[in-house]
């Protein structure tokens, strides 16, 4: 079968496309890659204020955004990631623009961090209100080439590291006579391609989880849905692109080529902040009759699925 978008992996498209824009810069792109617009409403409403907010992953990309805007809103944030320097660099931001979070290092894979991060988290802010079950690795390779080991770390981390965040973070929120949850799947979840078994296996399997949760956590006050990104500009996608190491221009120039022919319709990829915002909205109490939901916000990426 011909290599088609769908079909060549996002890393061979990547790269196709960093040659492409190599080749668009010197000669000057006719398109114009569309730009995300400003998020203008950032930190004006104060939605949290007094709100104990959990984070899973919030030491880059979307988490980190989140983590940022809950606190412009009036949140106390405790995250987690196992990067401490990065988690550091989080935390001092939020702190530099007046703003309360403590990052408390923790691996979602482990049981025993899972529960000494929550336990943590609970003791600092005195309850949770809030869960942003976020953490997440992806995994791009055929299955005839997946290792067990690779398929662990991407079920381990996405799906088991939810099953654990969740039954820790519950009995904190039944204390406080309720809260909101948040989980982070993709739009994998909704239609996928070669070389993501472990990872669309692990975010289809969330949106069950979710759905059981919902029904088993609704008369205790908590509602819980999922959230299901698009295509979003962070580490997890440039990592997984092999271009960690690209200067940024190569890497923006790339991505914007590559969206324009893989993001049906937006033809561009999310900022951080955009999905944060939606996280945002689904955590605030706007919409109490909200749970066991499939919240998509991917730019029309799965419109044609
Ligand atoms: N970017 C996209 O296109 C996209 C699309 C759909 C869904 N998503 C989902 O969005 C979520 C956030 O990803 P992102 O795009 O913001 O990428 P990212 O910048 O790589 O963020 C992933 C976060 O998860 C944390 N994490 C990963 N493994 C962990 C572990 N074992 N224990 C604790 N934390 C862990 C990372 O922290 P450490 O590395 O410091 O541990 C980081 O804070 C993920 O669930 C991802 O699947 C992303």
């Amino acid at each position: 079968m011909p290599d088609t978008p769908h079909t060549i992996s996002r890393r061979a498209a990547l790269a196709a496309a960093a040659a492409a824009a190599g080749a668009g810069l010197a000669a000057g792109s006719a398109l114009a890659a569309p730009k995300a617009p400003a998020l203008v409403h950032i930190g004006e409403r104060r939605r949290f204020v007094n709100k104990v907010v959990l984070i899973t992953g919030a030491t880059s990309g979307i988490g980190a955004a989140a983590a940022r805007m809950f606190a412009a809103e009036g949140a106390r944030v405790a995250f987690c990631g196992r990067r401490i320097e990065r988690g550091e660099e989080v935390e001092r931001q939020i702190r530099a623009a007046g703003g309360d979070a403590t990052y408390i290092k923790a691996d979602v894979r482990v049981e025993q961090e899972v529960e000494a991060f929550v336990e943590a988290a609970a003791r600092r802010y005195g309850g949770l209100d809030v869960c942003f079950n976020n953490a997440g690795v992806t995994l791009e390779k055929p299955m005839q080439e997946m290792t067990l080991a690779d398929w662990d770390d991407v079920v381990n981390t996405d799906l088991r590291g939810n099953f654990l965040a969740l039954k820790y973070e519950t009995p904190h929120l039944i204390a406080r006579g309720g809260g909101v949850v948040v989980v982070t799947a993709s739009s994998n979840a909704i239609a996928t391609e070669p070389k993501r078994a472990a990872y669309t296996a692990a975010k289809r399997g969330l949106v069950g989880f979710v759905q059981v949760a919902a029904q088993e956590l609704y008369p205790h006050g908590i509602r819980i849905n999922t959230l299901i990104p698009g295509t979003t500009d962070t580490e997890l996608v440039r990592r997984v692109a092999g271009m960690m190491d690209a200067p940024d221009a190569v890497w923006e120039e790339a991505a914007a080529e590559w969206a324009k022919t893989n993001i049906a319709v937006a033809h561009r990829m999310a900022q951080p902040e955009e999905i944060a915002a939606f996280a945002l909205t689904l955590a605030s109490t706007d919409f109490p009759y909200m749970t066991g939901a499939q919240m998509v916000i991917d730019g029309g990426k799965t419109t044609f699925a």
